[in-house]
């Protein structure tokens, strides 16, 4: 059996992100806040993929929204603990805000359809565990080792059997 995708406009783009994206503790990075944003960053572009005709302006809103805060969040971090190399990241998330912010101002126009706006959804889907692995988990290290002294200690439901404690960035 085989599969094709005919419809695979960017290389490199995993078609299957957005049913992948699933909220677990694995993906904590120690630092309250920026796991809070993520865990709403999930919630958000999940309910962004599964949107229809009806509820899809209120979604793209709803992720827009989201992520003024989320990265308004990390960038406040990085400015309170003085984080070296803002600038890689910051671009990443203007680059990322800016996409989102186009698509939303076109589908209010009705000038994108849902297909558009489902595929929105798989690249940010596609997008954030490797943000979130590169940048936002060195930053979340950042912000530990400035207020504590140390890598964050993570505590990880999910993993093994029961509570386990370990440390991320060792
Ligand atoms: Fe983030
Ligand atoms: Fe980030």
């Amino acid at each position: 059996m085989s599969h094709h995708h005919a419809h695979a406009h960017q290389v490199g783009l995993d078609e299957k992100a957005a049913e992948k994206l699933e909220w677990s503790d694995a993906m904590l990075l120690g630092h309250g806040p920026i796991d809070d944003a993520h865990e709403e960053f999930v919630c958000v572009v999940k309910a962004l993929s599964k949107c229809d005709a009806v509820t899809a302006l209120g979604c793209l809103q709803a992720v827009e929204d989201h992520l003024l805060a989320h990265f308004g969040t990390e960038r406040e971090w990085m400015e309170r603990t003085e984080y070296p190399n803002m600038d890689c990241h910051l671009d990443e998330h203007q680059k990322v805000l800016d996409s989102v912010q186009q698509v939303n101002a076109l589908a209010k126009i009705g000038q994108v359809g849902l297909r558009d706006v489902r595929r929105l959804a798989v690249a940010l889907a596609d997008w954030f565990p490797k943000h979130a692995t590169y940048l936002d988990s060195a930053l979340s290290a950042w912000i530990s080792k400035r207020r504590y002294g140390g890598a964050p200690v993570i505590l990880r439901r999910d993993l093994g059997n029961g509570v386990q404690q370990e440390s991320a960035f060792t």
